[in-house]
């Protein structure tokens, strides 16, 4: 479809995206539609709209940053991490699993790991280790496309499935499909999710309890995006309402809390890997056969954890101790800081329905979906593919949603870099687009 008058010349992007050597554009990749808007804005002058990255867009914490400055004026850089964690940091954990999810969890089980991104990677291994029958991972998608990269590094075999039309009961017969196979080590999603924003409900997540109870498998509840559900405020400890958690319906169960996005603390790599109490102590076949001994979380720490990176970065776990005890505390809310990710959500969708687009993952059950971090977006009679790199001729970057595991046509768009002006500019951009793509 050739259109004239479009803020970027087609040619511009169409040499940008040649010089990256990229046949499918349905299937380019973050860096790659990333690089593609930087040329294409140093090129034409043009300010871009980015909504690709998934990087926080806010400065870190300052409680983080204070104690970590302090930490480091006290010397700990010398030092080797506790393999286990900074004891402040694991009691720090377990309470804010209490104050926030309603949750007992012992410190123990509370493991600092280089970010989710390790958090993920040691439990995949660790999980695929426990029983030589169960070696597949099944992702509840769409999800976050590195963590399948982590599984093809680490050679093991994953299964996956969008849940647009499983939501709510018809979740159970689609997962007991996967799991009554008996290949499945565990389960992975995050909620809220990326890219979707979809937020499973009490309802689902018992669900997965109960399956993951009954056929013996381990859920890897990714919380990267802890509590930012905004339609609920979540933000006051001991208090309901809490993050809901598959916690509250199985024992089998590790949660991924990160530093990256709730504390906008991505740069430090920090996170805590949280191993209930029974799976810690648990002992499977697998890991006695290949250590000679050990339980879920002691070959989490001391052999996979060890190998891996010998802990985690000493002065970022002060950093993530003293966020999570003020958190606790009541002394910092650290969803006021965050929040803005919901508002600048909220303007963006109301830009693109006005010219026409529809929100693609629209409603938790009965429920129109949070604003936050990422949604999702779709135009009538265009793939996913097609949208991003037509939106690309009016100066706006967003990545396919096929890339996510998601079999829906469309984008995910962050929030995180948009700033004040660009509504403006984005309300004049897609007006221009809705002209130049009349739906019929
Ligand atoms: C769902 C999800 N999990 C994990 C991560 C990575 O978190 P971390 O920075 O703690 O490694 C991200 C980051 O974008 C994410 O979106």
């Amino acid at each position: 479809m050739e259109t004239i008058n479009t803020p970027i010349r087609r040619q511009v992007i169409d040499e940008a995206i040649n010089e990256l050597q990229i046949v499918d554009f349905s299937r380019a990749t973050i860096r790659e539609v990333k690089a593609i808007a930087a040329k294409a804005e140093s090129v034409s002058g043009v300010e871009f709209i980015k909504m690709e990255m998934g990087v926080p867009g806010i400065p870190p914490s300052s409680v983080g940053v204070k104690a970590e400055i302090e930490a480091l004026r006290n010397g700990i850089a010398s030092l080797y991490p506790d393999i286990n964690g900074l004891p402040e940091l694991k009691e720090e954990a377990s309470r804010f699993i209490k104050a926030f999810i309603d949750v007992d969890l012992r410190p123990e089980g509370c493991v600092p790991v280089t970010g989710s991104m390790q958090g993920t990677f040691a439990s995949f291994l660790t999980c695929s280790q426990c029983d030589e029958k169960k070696d597949t991972i099944l992702f509840i998608d769409p999800g976050f496309p590195v963590q399948k990269q982590q599984l093809v590094v680490m050679g093991q075999k994953y299964e996956t499935f969008d849940v647009y039309d499983f939501r709510g009961e018809k979740l159970r017969a689609k997962l007991e499909s996967y799991l009554e196979k008996g290949n499945i080590s565990a389960i992975i999603y995050s909620n809220p999710n990326n890219p979707s924003w979809i937020c499973l409900k009490d309802e689902e997540l018992r669900i997965i309890g109960e399956l993951a109870t009954r056929y013996d498998v381990i859920v890897l509840e990714d919380l990267a995006y802890f509590a930012m559900d905004f339609r609920k405020d979540l933000s006051e400890p001991f208090r309901p309402p809490f993050q809901p958690s598959v916690a509250h319906y199985t024992d089998n169960y590790v949660l991924l809390i990160s530093g990256s996005k709730a504390f906008s603390y991505a740069g430090q790599r920090i996170g805590v890997s949280c191993i209930s109490d029974k799976l810690y102590h648990r002992a499977y076949p697998g890991l006695t056969k290949r250590y000679g001994g050990g339980t879920f979380g002691s070959v989490f720490i001391h052999r996979v954890l060890y190998a891996l990176s010998s802990g985690t970065s000493h002065s970022a776990q002060y950093a993530m101790a003293a966020m999570l005890k003020a958190a606790n505390d009541g002394r910092y809310n650290f969803l006021n800081e965050v929040k803005v990710y919901g508002e600048r959500a909220k303007k963006l969708k109301e830009i693109f329905l006005k010219h026409g687009f529809h929100i693609v993952y629209d409603k938790d059950l009965n429920e129109p979906v949070a604003d936050g971090f990422y949604f999702t977006i779709g135009y009538p009679g265009m793939s996913g593919g097609e949208l991003a790199r037509e939106l690309m001729y009016y100066g706006v970057s967003a990545i396919p949603l096929v890339t996510t595991g998601s079999k829906q046509e469309g984008l995910r768009a962050c929030t995180s870099f948009i700033k004040d002006h660009q509504y403006q500019q984005l309300d004049e951009r897609m007006s221009l687009f809705a002209k130049n793509h009349p739906v019929a």
